[in-house]
């Protein structure tokens, strides 16, 4: 019987509240608390309806840039964690209000500052000594990549491998939603992701690469043969310093020419830049601009079709032999959205978030600190993605990379 305080209710927002609502013996409270507090009520309204949850909701409206509004919701609402799916941007201030009252707390996605486009952990690992003196935890990046990628390399290190050499992860969307272009998950932090510099580790260092500049063809299982291109993603920065003697870690995604194309005319056009500019009088930041013209993420949903397929191949050594480990999930949009309301990509970062959130909450992965994924035992949250929606598969016969 615990009370989650849920930050956020956009795409993944919306997925994390539904699945606290279908597992009331932990979660037997909730509140969602975003900036606009019409879409916390729209959900909780959408969620007694499909859900018929036993868990009580309750809505709040909070500026989660602002500590002072944050600790007095904490305060008032008492969660004993606080999950946030609001944007990098607020993570900071979370933590901070989570300091102030001794509520534990779970993100997805590291701290960005908003006039940078660059996203490290040196932040966020910034308050380790000052979580363990107040008694709570934090846990970071515990959605799909980063969350269950690093638990998929944790659980191969600890299953079957003496030593991990080399770890690619790989991340597919073949979902059509119809529209020339939109992007899955909220677009500022998608474009800012996706336009910035190649980053991968190899022997100690990090190389560094042209926006896309490398790719490849991947043959995935189910959805069949894709380009991937290799892209710097938060998890590699984790895992290079958490997978002990791993020679190289690099991150794939795939896009369509489609995608790349029309990403290609915002990029030649000034849109996807973040430096504000003046517009009759007033400053505009042009890629906020064009997150406010493209279809809301949590729209897509009913749209798309297809299915989303992420795992790692992680080549190592056992007991002197060469290994090679193939682990992914494969998630299908529609369903999704028969279960939830919400496409696969909010679906496979918000399931992770409820899992993490429900193990800190039973104790079971629980230790005052700020912590990645990949530092806790990988089992338990291995068993629980098989119950709650995201099923994982593996071979010892990747496709070849
Ligand atoms: N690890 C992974 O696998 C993974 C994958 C995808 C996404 N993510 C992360 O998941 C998070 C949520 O993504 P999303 O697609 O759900 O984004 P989204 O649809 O844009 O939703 C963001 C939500 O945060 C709220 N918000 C923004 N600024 C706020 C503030 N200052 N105070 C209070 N609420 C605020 C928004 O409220 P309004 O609507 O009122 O503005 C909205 O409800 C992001 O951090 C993203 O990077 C992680």
């Amino acid at each position: 019987m615990s009370r989650a305080l849920i930050i956020g209710a956009g795409g993944v927002g919306s997925v994390v509240a539904h699945k606290c609502c279908q597992i009331p013996e932990v979660f037997s409270d909730i509140c969602i608390a975003s900036r606009t507090l019409s879409k916390c009520d729209k959900l909780k309204t959408e969620i007694i309806e499909m859900q018929k949850p036993k868990t009580n909701i309750e809505t709040a409206q909070v500026n989660a840039d602002n500590v002072e509004e944050l600790v007095a919701l904490i305060n008032r609402y008492k969660p004993d964690i606080v999950i946030n799916v609001a944007l990098p941007y607020q993570d900071l201030p979370i933590m901070d209000a989570c300091l102030a009252t001794g509520a534990d707390y779970l993100d997805t996605a590291n701290y960005e500052p908003p006039d940078t486009a660059k996203f490290e952990y040196k932040w966020q690992w910034a308050y380790r000594d000052k979580f363990k003196k107040k008694g709570i935890m934090a846990l970071l990046g515990c959605g799909f990549d980063p969350g269950v990628t690093n638990i998929f390399c944790a659980y191969a290190q600890k299953k079957y491998f003496d030593e991990i050499h080399y770890i690619d992860i790989i991340d597919a969307n073949a979902g059509d939603h119809g529209y020339p272009f939109a992007t899955n998950f909220n677009p500022e932090i998608n474009i800012r992701e996706v336009t910035a510099k190649g980053r991968y580790f190899e022997n100690g260092d990090w190389k560094i690469t042209e926006p896309l500049e490398i790719n490849k063809v991947f043959d995935f299982p189910v959805i069949g043969p894709k380009k991937i291109y290799l892209l710097y993603h938060e998890e590699l920065e984790s895992l290079a310093q958490n997978i002990k003697g791993v020679k190289r870690i690099r991150f794939w995604m795939t896009f369509s020419d489609n995608y790349l194309t029309h990403l290609k005319v915002l990029q030649n056009v000034g849109m996807t830049s973040i430096n504000p500019i003046n517009y009759n009088g007033m400053e505009i930041v042009p890629l906020q601009f064009l997150k406010a013209v493209l279809p809301d993420p949590a729209s897509l949903g009913p749209r798309t079709k297809g299915k989303t397929c992420i795992g790692c191949v992680i080549e190592g050594v056992k007991d002197g032999k060469n290994l090679k480990y193939y682990v992914y999930n494969i998630c299908d949009h529609e369903e999704c959205y028969k279960e939830v309301k919400s496409q696969a990509i909010s679906y496979t970062t918000g399931v992770p978030a409820v899992i993490g959130a429900m193990l800190m909450l039973t104790k079971v992965w629980h230790r005052p600190g700020v912590y990645n994924v990949e530092e806790f035992d990988p089992e338990p949250f291995m068993e629980k993605l098989n119950i709650h929606g995201l099923p994982w598969h593996e071979t010892f016969n990747p496709p070849a990379l």
